[in-house]
């Protein structure tokens, strides 16, 4: 179960992080991988970290840049056939109590979480329309179901990918496509890694997980590779939260 031989992917923020252990996860499980991130990220690490038979691919894209959003993924198709598989897993978080919120943080937040996603899965989904199956899975996060506060716009960006998964899951589920969504609670990358190491803030977090501990990278990529599977093809417009708990109470 859950092989994903012969399948292409496309993951995003793929060069430390999540989008890391997802890309290698993917790999593992047998699909050729397309491996992108900002310009300059570095992604040969994460190529390096990859063990498995495909191919993979390299590619710089800025989601917020739509044109380089258009370019890259037409590049990626042409490469590689067809994409089968897309992670819409880069993201930033810049916590800001909400007094303080400055209208940049608002529209980086907006640009990087909210519509660099879309315009890659509409620049993808064609493809997977086309060929009559498809899996597009977003890491949204435990904050688009709670609040959590000092960060009201990434929770408020996370709460938007969730409708998004929703209504482009009912929209491309005819075609064999499904859009699903992971929430992670927090994992220690380099997005919470320094918040992690406030001694108060651990405590509060790992307060709030009845596991008592944080999540993996692996945890969140074994997900990923479950939604990504034939197995898991009457899962569609769903948020899977790996949480611990955290979300339940
Ligand atoms: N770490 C956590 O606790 C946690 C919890 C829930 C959800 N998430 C979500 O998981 C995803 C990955 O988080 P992470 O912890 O690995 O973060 P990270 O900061 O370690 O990695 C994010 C990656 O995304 C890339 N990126 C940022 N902006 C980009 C852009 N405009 N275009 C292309 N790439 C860009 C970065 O270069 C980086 O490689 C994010 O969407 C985040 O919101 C993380």
């Amino acid at each position: 179960m859950f092989s994903l031989d012969g399948r292409k992917a496309l993951v995003t923020g793929a060069a430390t992080g999540l989008g890391q252990a997802i890309s290698a996860a993917l790999y593992a499980q047998g699909a050729d991988v397309a491996i992108t991130d900002m310009p300059g990220a570095g992604l040969d690490e994460t190529a390096g970290l990859m063990r498995g038979g495909g191919d993979i691919m390299q590619a710089a894209i800025d989601v917020r840049d739509l044109a380089r959003v258009r370019e890259g993924c037409a590049a990626i198709l042409d490469e590689f056939g067809r994409v089968d598989i897309l992670v819409n897993n880069a993201g930033i978080n810049r916590p800001s109590p909400g007094l303080e919120v400055s209208e940049e943080n608002w529209d980086d937040h907006y640009a990087t979480n909210v519509k660099g996603g879309f315009f890659m899965a509409q620049a993808i989904a064609p493809s997977m329309i086309r060929h009559g199956w498809g899996r597009v899975i977003w890491i949204s996060s435990q904050s688009g179901l709670i609040g959590i506060p000092g960060q009201p716009v990434y929770c408020s960006t996370k709460g938007a990918v969730i409708q998004l998964v929703r209504t482009l899951g009912v929209e491309w589920a005819k075609h064999g496509v499904t859009v699903n969504s992971v929430a992670p609670t927090f994992v220690e990358t380099n997005l919470t890694r320094k918040r992690l190491q406030d001694p108060e803030f651990r405590r509060f977090v790992l307060g709030k997980i009845p596991r008592g501990e944080l999540a993996t990278p692996g945890d969140v990529a074994a997900a990923v590779c479950y939604l990504a599977s034939d197995e898991a093809g009457m899962v569609n417009c769903a948020t899977l939260p790996v949480d611990g708990g955290w979300t339940a109470w």
